[in-house]
């Protein structure tokens, strides 16, 4: 989604903002931009459609360079507007403010028509113009930027994350959030904003986390910030422990690949801490999560895409293993239902980013709903505005997720989702102690399971082969290998761009059957459990309609292999807990070596945000 980068220094700016952008440039993105302020205080903008690449290459271009010390910059991710360069960020409004903007103003078209009775003109189809006129016209009343800030803020509804300087105010940065992060950094040389620390990495690791409603004025020396009323705030510095080298490629062609590859630390570094004697260490979730697993009656799980799909295999974990009832719903829908929720609802939020805007007001609504529920947010990223919003927070650690596709976000989701379900069930005495001790180990084993599903990389690879001319493909599984079919095929759309399905095994006669012939692959999951010997006739049922198949397998499944059917153990004795995490390892290096086939752009899918703060 949409980046903000920008700074006050002693410095020249310009290859910060640069350099910030392109770590940005993960998230999602179609234009980029950026805005310096010259040395007699006139603005000097440069914006290109496309990658960063394309701004650097027409900053070259230029007789004069654009440099200054005090800039700010943007990729966009097209929400109002074609990505052009007039929609590009960032946007001007009589040579007096600039701004750049993430998140959508919602009144827009109101306060546009406004503003052209005022005698503004707009160059762009965005949203965010009018923020920039509403601020300039602000200006003409105000005795500074950041209270002209303030009064035009006002009027607007919607979700924004802003970086804003003026000609007239030379000296200064205003931030304001409001729905979309914002961070600002501090450095020796000046004091800075990006809407992600990553961007800043370079410059300092120490930030101030802006909450909503905060309006920041930031100069070289100095820093205020003020809330939504006006009052003087003091927010913490806090250091962060994001390392700049977490977020280079390394030996690895992709971030995806590199990612995946990362898996096994990743479930360690998850894990560590987390376990003692053979028991899962409930403070891992906060203070208070003994007293809320305690209290929970039922258990309500939002989140989006990949997160999703994790919720959807922790309902079958909490319900057969800590027999609590669980509910799993897609956060844009849940947000805008009147759903039930009882008083002793444990209501889990799971995000890699902990920043999706759906997620985010999806927990806003449930509290409003009914105060009495406990909060648990489980995600990647610290700090953030789930955390900030949550009761109680497990933090997965992945380290950065640069691949839009999630991978290793996913995977130590399960080991948290794993963890809790252990938790609810020891304190619930649905488990007893022997079979405590069974999942603990089986979690203990899975970074060399996981670098054993790594194995059969080469053999999946030429595999990958048969789906270069395919438009579709189904994932077939059962129980929680619906759900791991469902990222499978989530994985596959996402950066292979092929149509895909999945399906819960046994549904299959029901419909997607009449699909299946020789052009459509079915990508099936077979773990040793108690539904093997259902999911066996289910692929004599696909077998016999001709299609192409490949089945992964637990090597103690022994599912006859037949002609167009490859059988790829995958590893073995697998278990509840350790199958569905572990059967995620063969999809994601599927669609990773289809993707590469169809030479699709891996890390930055068309048309996809790593972080989607907008609705
Ligand atoms: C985007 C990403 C997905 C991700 C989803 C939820 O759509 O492209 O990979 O699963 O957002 O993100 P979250 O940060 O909330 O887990």
């Amino acid at each position: 989604m949409c980046g903000i980068v920008g700074g006050v220094t002693n410095k020249d700016i310009t290859a910060l903002l640069l350099e910030g952008l392109n770590r940005l440039e993960y998230r999602g993105y179609d234009s980029s931009g950026l805005i310096v302020l010259s040395r007699n205080n006139t603005f000097e903008r440069a914006r290109s459609v496309g990658k960063v690449k394309n701004l650097e290459d027409n900053l070259k271009a230029r007789d004069h360079k654009i440099n200054g010390n005090i800039g700010i910059a943007h990729t966009r991710w097209a929400t109002h507007g074609e990505p052009t360069i007039n929609n590009a960020h960032p946007h001007i409004s009589m040579n007096s403010v600039s701004l750049v903007h993430n998140g959508i103003i919602e009144n827009y078209a109101e306060l546009k028509n406004d503003q052209l009775t005022k005698g503004y003109s707009f160059s762009s189809e965005t949203d965010t113009e009018v923020i920039a006129h509403e601020i300039d016209f602000a200006m003409k009343a105000c005795s500074s930027l950041i209270s002209s800030v303030q009064l035009a803020i006002k009027s607007f509804s919607g979700s924004y994350g802003l970086g804003i300087i003026s000609s007239k105010y030379p000296n200064q940065i205003i931030a304001a959030r409001n729905g979309s992060p914002l961070v600002i950094g501090i450095g020796k040389n000046g004091n800075y904003i990006a809407s992600d620390q990553l961007a800043l990495l370079s410059v300092t690791k120490k930030f101030i986390f802006l909450e909503d409603g905060d309006i920041a004025e930031i100069k070289i020396d100095k820093i205020t910030i003020y809330d939504l009323d006006g009052n003087l705030v003091d927010r913490p510095i806090k250091i962060s422990r994001l390392k700049l080298g977490e977020t280079n490629l390394g030996d690895y062609d992709h971030f995806m690949q590199k990612e995946i590859f990362e898996q096994p630390q990743a479930i360690r570094d998850t894990l560590e801490s987390r376990i003692s004697n053979d028991t899962v260490l409930i403070s891992a979730f906060g203070y208070e999560a003994h007293e809320a697993f305690n209290k929970a009656k039922q258990v309500q799980i939002v989140a989006c895409g990949s997160s999703y799909n994790a919720g959807l295999v922790a309902k079958y974990w909490l319900e057969d293993i800590a027999k609590i009832p669980c509910n799993v719903e897609v956060a844009s829908e849940y947000r805008y239902r009147r759903p039930i929720l009882l008083n002793d609802t444990l209501f889990v939020t799971l995000s890699q980013s902990g920043e999706t805007a759906d997620t985010v007001e999806a927990l806003k609504a449930a509290k409003k709903i009914n105060s009495n529920i406990t909060s648990l947010c489980i995600t990647n990223s610290p700090e953030s505005s789930l955390t900030r919003l949550s009761d109680l927070t497990f933090l997965t650690h992945a380290g950065p997720e640069i691949g839009v596709a999630s991978t290793k976000a996913f995977t130590t989701q399960l080991v948290a989702l794993a963890l809790l379900t252990c938790s609810i069930s020891s304190l619930k005495k649905s488990i007893n102690k022997r079979q405590e001790r069974g999942i603990i180990h089986g979690l203990k084993r899975l970074p060399g399971l996981v670098n054993e599903a790594l194995l059969q990389e080469k053999q999946i690879e030429n595999l990958a082969i048969r789906f270069k001319d395919k438009n579709s493909a189904l994932f077939l599984g059962r129980g929680t290998m619906h759900a791991i079919a469902m990222e499978g095929a989530l994985k596959l759309k996402e950066i292979s761009y092929i149509h895909a399905e999945a399906y819960p095994a046994g549904e299959l006669k029901h419909g997607p059957i009449a699909l299946i012939d020789k052009n459509m692959p079915v990508i099936a999951i077979a773990p040793n459990d108690d539904l093997l010997v259902k999911l066996k006739s289910n692929l004599q049922e696909v077998k016999s309609r001709g299609s192409q198949m490949i089945v992964f397998e637990d090597e103690n499944s022994k599912v006859q292999q037949m002609e167009a059917m490859e059988v790829i153990p995958v590893t073995s004795n697998l278990g509840r807990i350790t199958a569905p995490i572990i059967f995620t390892i063969p999809l994601q290096l599927l669609s990773y070596h289809v993707a590469l086939i169809k030479g699709t752009n891996v890390d930055k899918p068309r048309n996809l945000a790593k972080s989607v703060t907008v609705e």
